[in-house]
């Protein structure tokens, strides 16, 4: 019988029977480990992945943390942690890519993995080509003999155009180029990536996978044990490693993962339907919505939707924007999301665009509020919203 995702979350990665019966994997901190003789250590320097061997190369709690992540997800039994969230995908990257070589990104990508492609690879000698996101196998087109890579987010940051990732692949896996993921958004949970054809899938484990707003993690699964190895041999070059406290919280995040992310849902549809309902909102960017342009996608692929989507408000000038953002009483400003706190964030200038698709659902010069709904009681989330688009019509009345 398949275990489920939602049982693999609280199995996966603890051993309490190796541990004195104790249910949760301790944390390790080591930076030396030391070996019982010299054969020992020869055995151990020719084998450096396997096993406990050098604190950069990770303890029992990152590895309890990767293989519960690898496990979720689908993929090869393990997994690569690194610092951060950009940290895994910069790490991703360049585990493929050498100079003269060309990529394809999706335009909606997160903000700092464009400015590693523009700025970082650009130096190296590599191309970056942002396609549209909403292209699905129009990629094919798109693909020269030296593309390396197709990289994907779905949905995309700030926009949330969803992508048609099995037809990426396909176009992709047929010239001979790798997939690779931001699964942020979804979680493994609500997208499976490898499932879809995926290659290599990175997750902001800062996020909902931590889901406190307490750590910075990131974690690369893989299809298979070459796209590991040439993954762990980057990160290991390039000393990347996340410390045994992250990696601690991010399994323990993880075991309320399925418990939150209903929660989120289930707040965040609440809060969208009523707000595509208000007289200031022009229109919403959440594809669970089914007039959103990426409702079909969404319902053919994911099995759910998190907490974080966009508003798109009407046309207002700044001030009525900061009124609205500014007297919130539970939506704190701030960057991230994934935490169990509500979050709001003028988007605006966070877009960039190559490409704008007309069925985008936004424009630019429409005011954007990126929304991550918390656990809170939903009721007080809508009266404080109500609040504050209340201040945003004063605003603009005042300003007539
Ligand atoms: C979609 C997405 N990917 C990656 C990251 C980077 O994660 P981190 O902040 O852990 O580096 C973020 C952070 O906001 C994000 O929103």
């Amino acid at each position: 019988m398949a275990e489920r995702p939602e049982t693999t979350l609280i199995t996966a990665g603890r051993d309490p029977e190796a541990n004195h019966g104790i249910v949760n994997t301790p944390i390790y901190h080591a930076s030396t480990v030391t070996f019982p003789s010299a054969q020992a250590l020869r055995e151990a320097t020719a084998k450096p992945f396997d096993g406990v061997y050098y604190g950069r190369h990770g303890t029992p709690t990152t590895f309890a943390f990767e293989e519960a992540v690898a496990a979720l997800d689908s993929g090869y039994s393990r997994a690569v942690s690194t610092s951060s969230g950009l940290a895994s995908i910069t790490t991703a990257m360049l585990t493929l890519v050498e100079s003269g070589d060309h990529i394809l990104v999706a335009d909606s990508v997160y903000g700092p993995t464009r400015s590693f492609c523009d700025e970082t690879l650009t130096r190296l000698g590599i191309t970056t080509e942002y396609y549209d996101p909403l292209i699905a196998d129009g990629i094919a087109d798109l693909i020269r003999p030296n593309t390396r890579l197709v990289f994907c987010e779905s949905p995309g940051s700030l926009t949330f155009e969803v992508q048609d990732i099995p037809a990426i692949v396909a176009a992709a896996h047929a010239a001979g180029c790798q997939v690779l993921l931001d699964n942020t958004w979804a979680t493994p949970l609500f997208f499976r990536a490898h499932e879809h054809g995926v290659d290599i899938c990175i997750h902001a484990a800062t996020k909902y996978l931590v889901g406190h707003a307490d750590a910075m993690l990131g974690v690369i699964t893989t299809s298979d044990e070459a796209g590991f190895l040439a993954i762990k041999r980057t990160a290991v070059r390039l000393g990347q490693c996340a410390g045994p406290d992250a990696c601690w919280l991010g399994l323990r995040g993880m075991r309320s993962l399925a418990a939150r992310l209903a929660r989120h849902q289930e707040s965040t549809m609440v809060l969208a339907s009523w707000l595509q309902q208000q007289p200031s909102v022009e229109g919403l960017l959440y594809p669970a919505l089914e007039n959103d342009q990426g409702y079909r996608l969404w319902q053919r692929d994911f099995s759910g939707a998190t907490g974080l989507f966009g508003v798109v408000l009407k046309t207002a000038p700044q001030a009525a924007v900061d009124a609205l953002v500014d007297g919130m009483q539970y939506f704190a400003l701030g960057y991230s999301w994934g935490g169990y706190e509500s979050l709001i964030l003028p988007a605006n200038g966070g877009i960039q665009r190559n490409h704008l698709d007309p069925e985008a659902g936004f424009s630019l010069e429409r005011p954007v509020l990126r929304i991550h709904v918390g656990l809170e009681a939903v009721s007080d989330l809508q009266d404080d919203l109500a609040a504050g688009l209340a201040r945003f019509e004063k605003s603009l009345v005042n300003q007539r």
